[in-house]
């Protein structure tokens, strides 16, 4: 049961063109996110985020408001959350543009939070995966070691085999043992977060 307590995290849908196979592990893995009493999952879709390529004159890291009314709204709707997961495509062994774009957009909402990837692809996304754990890194978060890697049998396996993610065991093993670290450094960093906050209001 969830109350105000509970951990709030949020899935991104990382790509965003017709047909895409992001749906699959985003409904794989908000399935069995609803069955955990442990955290929430809501989706961010970022086909619902039209943010424009990075266009403001100071840095995410200093701003305070942003001249878009949708960036605006989307830094809000990140700073709502404790802790994040991304779907993960490859394009060119890297992250797609529109979540690199996602994740420049923002700062200080990023900050001390742990993210976990599910990636997808030729090797499971993990080129991709890699690169975003560095760019975390840099937005102060904490990406989780456990990630889902859909490798290329089981991708196949989905969009030509009639096959589900839920035909491969590994795949769930991966998931929870994500979720299961997820939550670990979801509640520390929530607990240093909110004791960081009374010492600041303490100190005004
Ligand atoms: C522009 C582009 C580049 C791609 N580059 C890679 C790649 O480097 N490695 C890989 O494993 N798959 C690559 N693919 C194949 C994608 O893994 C596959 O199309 C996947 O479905 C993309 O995710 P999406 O359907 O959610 O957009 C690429 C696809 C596109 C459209």
């Amino acid at each position: 049961m969830a109350d105000s307590t509970t951990l709030k995290l949020a899935l991104i849908v990382g790509s965003t063109r017709p047909n895409r196979f992001a749906d699959v592990p985003a409904r794989w893995v908000a399935g069995a996110a609803a069955e955990r009493s442990d955290f929430t999952l809501e989706i961010l879709d970022l086909r619902d985020w039209p943010l424009p390529f990075f266009d403001q004159p100071t840095s995410p890291a200093r701003a305070s408001g942003y001249s878009n009314p949708v960036v605006d709204r989307w830094r809000q709707r990140v700073g709502e959350f404790d802790g994040f997961i991304a779907t993960v495509a490859e394009y060119n062994h890297g992250p797609t543009a529109v979540l690199k774009n996602a994740f420049d957009t923002v700062y200080t909402e990023w900050n001390n939070k742990p993210i976990g990837f599910v990636g997808y692809g030729g090797v499971g996304g993990a080129r991709a995966v890699e690169q975003l754990r560095t760019i975390s890194i840099e937005l102060q978060m904490a990406p989780v070691m456990r990630a889902v890697h859909i490798g290329l049998e089981p991708s196949l396996g989905v969009m030509l085999h009639g096959k589900a993610l839920d035909d491969y065991p590994y795949l769930a093993e991966s998931r929870t043992a994500m979720f299961d670290q997820l939550v670990w450094w979801g509640n520390a960093l929530k607990a240093a977060r909110e004791a960081a906050a009374l010492t600041a209001a303490v100190a005004e």
